[in-house]
């Protein structure tokens, strides 16, 4: 499968238009649902499911591979992706209502090295739509895999206001999510990712934790798992002041990392954005994974992504110690049953963790 994607299906992507291409496939994911008995195909071929469920944070997930925020930003295509293989995925970064992102070209692909750049600015419908589409295509109640929703802030809102649009994001789709992840690290959105420093982080997360709490109660239910998403392009010194409120505030978990505004020395290109894909990001991400398990002593659940593209990319971010992969890059590369290759991969090099 993977031979016919690269060779034949990915260059004809890859002669449109990078978003041109984008929005050509996310149409044939959105089709999928609508031919009858085309997911309990894809799904009888590509469903992985560990011996054991991966429990994390109160969630149960089939296996170790998730899709990463940003590939179906609104929610589109989630019946579609977990009958791919994954074992969870995360929608988003959605802001409180739709923006249409910063303007035009602003993708671009580096095949020599299986790497893009972007600099898409949360172009996305907005909380309000995603509830709609969730509790109709993909509801609570329905999921044989878990559902985060990554949450921003719009482009319009200063800093200073930041909070209530996080706060806004987590009441609209409170309901629908499985665990919420905090992003303050898209290098796209201008200050974002000051709210990665100890001052602005506190007051972020205290009040989406309060916030949570009252959510929970109100129900009589458990908290929603909360995670945060952090840059690669934090130091050591950075991660540690994220780690001390991240755990002062009782967050569940972490995700490493987002894409990086750095560049090796001999990249192909000179687009400004994140750059994700390829092994210069693996080997940082695996490096701020690694640091951060052994600074929290193995106490603080981790999602590995950036640049895995083999199954020994997967497993070397596992045992860098990732509880889970996501990945997003890889899968435009080597097509849309990878996360099926890497999750099968995962599965049978896991009895080897326990
Ligand atoms: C085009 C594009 C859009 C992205 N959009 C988001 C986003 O909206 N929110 C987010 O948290 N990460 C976003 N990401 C980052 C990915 O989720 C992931 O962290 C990063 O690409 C590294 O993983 P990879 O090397 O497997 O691609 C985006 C990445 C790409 C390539």
């Amino acid at each position: 499968m993977g031979v016919c994607y690269e060779n034949v299906v990915r260059p004809l992507l890859f002669r449109m238009e990078p978003e041109e291409a984008h929005a050509m496939g996310s149409r044939l994911l959105r089709l999928a649902p609508k031919v009858p008995g085309l997911c309990s195909l894809l799904r009888a071929y590509s469903l992985v499911r560990e011996d054991r469920p991966v429990k994390l944070f109160g969630l149960e997930f089939p296996n170790r591979v998730g899709l990463a925020a940003g590939m179906d930003k609104d929610a589109e295509f989630t019946r579609v992706v977990e009958a791919l293989g994954f074992g969870h995925a995360e929608v988003g970064t959605v802001t409180p209502k739709g923006q249409p992102g910063n303007p035009q070209p602003r993708l671009f692909r580096y095949p020599e090295t299986e790497t893009i750049v972007n600099r898409m600015g949360f172009n996305n419908h907005g909380a309000e739509a995603m509830v709609q589409r969730l509790a109709v295509e993909y509801p609570k109640g329905k999921r044989r895999m878990p559902i985060g929703v990554n949450i921003g802030k719009a482009k319009e809102t200063p800093i200073e206001n930041a909070v209530d649009d996080y706060l806004a994001c987590f009441r609209l789709l409170a309901d629908q999510a499985d665990y919420f992840t905090i992003n303050i690290s898209s290098p796209n959105t201008e200050g974002l990712r000051t709210l990665q420093s100890k001052a602005y982080l506190e007051e972020l997360l205290s009040a989406l934790r309060n916030e949570n709490c009252r959510f929970a109660k109100r129900l009589g239910r458990d908290p929603h798992p909360m995670l945060v998403k952090i840059a690669p392009d934090l130091s050591f010194s950075e991660i540690d002041a994220v780690l001390e409120v991240l755990l002062a505030a009782e967050y569940s978990g972490i995700i490493a990392t987002n894409t990086t505004i750095t560049r090796p020395e001999s990249f192909p290109g000179n687009e400004s954005g994140g750059l994700s894909g390829g092994s210069y990001l693996a080997k940082r991400s695996r490096e701020v994974v690694n640091y951060m398990h052994l600074a929290t002593n193995s106490r603080l659940p981790i999602i590995g992504v950036g640049g895995i593209n083999s199954p020994e990319a997967a497993g070397a971010m596992i045992d860098a110690g990732a509880s889970l992969v996501q990945i997003y890059t890889a899968w435009i590369y080597k097509g849309p049953f990878f996360a099926r290759a890497l999750a099968r991969a995962l599965k049978s090099q896991g009895e080897d963790w326990i």
